[in-house]
C-alpha cells in the first residue's frame, strides 16, 4: 500500500473540499513523519488511520469543523509505544490522532505515559492507571474527548494488570468531567469495532 497510501486515505473525505483538506493534512504528515513509507513498512497503520479520519467525520460531522476545537487525546500513543503482537516498538501507535488535529487546525492535547517529546502539539506524560492523575486539567476545557485502545495494551498491563472496574470507572469519570458541556467523546475502549461518540451535557 506504499505510493498509492495516501490518495486512498484523502479519498475518505465524503466531499471535494473535505478530500482536500485531507489531502493537504496528510501530506504535512508524510513531510513531518514519513507516513507514507511508514505505512509502507507497517500496513496496519493505514486501517488506524482509516478509523482516526472516520471518527473526526463522524463525530464533527465535517472535517472542516475540526479547526479551533479543543481536543484531548487518552493515551494517544508514542515513540516508544509498543505492539500488544509483538511486543516492539510501532509506528502504529505513535500518536497520529493529536498529529491529525493539529495539521487540520486543531488544538490537541495528548496524555500518555510513553515518550511525546518530540511532538510539537501540548503533551503531558501522565499514569492513566493512577486515580486523579487527570486532576491538574481545567473542569470543562475540552471542545472533544478521545480514548482509544488504552486498556489491552502491554504498558497499561504491565504497569496496572487487566483493568479494573474502579480504574475504567476513574477513567470515564475525568473524560466526562474534562468535557465542556454539549462537547462530544469519541470512545473505542480498546475492543475491536468502531469507536462511538456522544454528546456531553
Ligand atoms: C495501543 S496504544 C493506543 C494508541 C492510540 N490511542 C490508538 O488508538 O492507536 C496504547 C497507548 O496507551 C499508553 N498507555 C498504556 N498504559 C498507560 C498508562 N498507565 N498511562 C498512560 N498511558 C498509557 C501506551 O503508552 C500507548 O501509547
Amino acid at each position: 500500500m506504499a505510493p498509492e497510501a495516501l490518495p486512498r486515505l484523502s479519498a475518505l473525505g465524503r466531499t471535494p473540499s473535505a478530500r482536500e483538506l485531507l489531502d493537504r493534512a496528510l501530506h504535512e504528515l508524510d513531510a513531518r513523519h514519513r507516513l507514507a513509507s511508514r505505512i509502507a513498512a507497517e500496513p496496519n497503520l493505514a486501517a488506524i488511520m482509516t478509523e482516526f479520519v472516520t471518527r473526526l467525520m463522524d463525530a464533527f460531522g465535517a472535517l472542516s469543523a475540526v479547526r479551533g476545537q479543543a481536543v484531548l487525546d487518552i493515551a494517544c500513543g508514542s515513540s516508544s509505544s509498543r505492539s500488544p503482537v509483538t511486543g516492539l516498538t510501532t509506528a502504529e501507535f505513535e500518536p497520529w490522532m493529536c498529529r491529525l488535529l493539529l495539521e487540520l487546525g486543531a488544538r490537541p492535547v495528548g496524555i500518555d505515559i510513553g515518550d511525546l517529546d518530540s511532538e510539537a502539539f501540548v503533551h503531558h506524560r501522565v499514569d492513566l492507571g493512577v486515580p486523579g492523575s487527570l486532576d491538574f486539567l481545567a473542569t470543562g476545557s475540552f471542545d472533544a474527548v478521545h480514548e482509544s485502545r488504552l486498556f489491552g495494551s502491554p504498558e497499561f498491563r504491565a504497569a496496572h494488570g487487566p483493568a479494573t472496574e474502579a480504574i475504567r470507572r476513574e477513567i470515564h469519570r475525568q473524560e466526562r468531567r474534562l468535557l465542556r458541556p454539549g462537547g462530544i467523546l469519541i470512545h473505542s475502549d480498546g475492543r475491536a469495532g468502531p469507536a462511538t461518540h456522544e454528546q456531553s451535557g
